[in-house]
């Protein structure tokens, strides 16, 4: 059984993911988000929801903490741990603090999912990469097992950069709708923009310089855009930003 303790926006999506593979595994939810939890578990029979956080402990072989981290001491403080196995999702709590917070449990794992797990086209970095965590997260795509906390922290790092990705759409959009665009339109077309060009994205032998090369004709417009924001700093912006998310998830 796999448990599940917190059923927000990430659980739902590997809870989604898991029900929609092949050979779906019994998976047990908390009760706290009632109608979230309540709902999958009406759609897939596989899922159910439990009485108690306790319960969902209780229960399971293999318990799945996504919770936000904020909210972590209070929960687990509340919850009585045996010796099942534990996998974190929970971005920036290190092995350590883990350990303390589910003890006894000694099998513990990191994992940094990404909403394409719904669809099983993730790729899950996880620490240690642990059979029981391969196992479940093969089921929704592929793994990268990393070498150490550390480099865990860095793949962790690097997600804080998904909110700017669209902000800097709508950014784009923005300049167009000042500039007399209906706003729509402008959302619209950008959107299909983006969206096209992401398709190119999925598979394991990626170049990136490669393809920004593709899109960047000799004295085209792709290239001058580039040069432009280079010269005003946007790049070592953004190594400054990854800086600054790496000291906060290990300081
Ligand atoms: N979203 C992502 O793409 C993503 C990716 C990788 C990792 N993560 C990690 O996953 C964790 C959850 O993120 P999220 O985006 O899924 O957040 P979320 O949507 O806010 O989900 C967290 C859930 O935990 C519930 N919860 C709070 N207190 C609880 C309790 N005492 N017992 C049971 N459930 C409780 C919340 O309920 P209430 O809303 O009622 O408080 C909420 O449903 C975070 O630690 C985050 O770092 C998220």
């Amino acid at each position: 059984m796999l448990g599940v303790l917190g059923v927000g926006t990430i659980a739902t999506a590997m809870v989604t993911g898991l029900s929609e593979g092949d050979n779906p595994p019994d998976i047990l939810l908390s009760p706290r988000n009632a109608e979230l939890a309540a709902k999958l578990a009406a759609f897939y029979p596989n899922v159910r929801m439990a009485g108690s956080n306790q319960a969902v402990v209780e229960q399971s072989d293999v318990v799945l903490l996504c919770v936000r981290p904020s909210d972590a001491p209070q929960v687990m403080a509340e919850l009585r741990f045996r010796d099942q196995s534990v996998i974190s999702v929970m971005a920036g709590v290190p092995l350590k603090v883990l350990h303390e917070l589910v003890a006894p449990a000694q099998h513990i794992v990191r994992a940094i999912p990404l909403p394409s797990v719904a669809v099983r086209r993730g790729v899950t970095p996880l620490y240690p990469a642990a059979d029981f965590s391969r196992e479940l997260f093969d089921r929704l795509g592929r793994v990268i097992a990393v070498a150490d906390e550390t480099a865990f922290d860095l793949f962790s790092a690097s997600t804080a950069t998904v909110a700017a990705h669209f902000l800097y759409l709508n950014r784009i959009s923005a300049w167009l709708t000042a500039r007399g665009i209906a706003q729509r339109q402008a959302q619209q077309y950008v959107g299909a923009m983006f969206a096209e060009i992401a398709s190119s994205l999925h598979g394991s032998e990626l170049d990136f310089g490669m393809l920004m090369r593709q899109h960047a004709t000799p004295g085209g417009i792709n290239e001058l855009f580039c040069r432009v924001v280079g010269e005003e700093g946007v790049w070592e912006a953004v190594d400054k930003g990854l800086d600054r998310v790496q000291q906060r998830l290990m300081p």
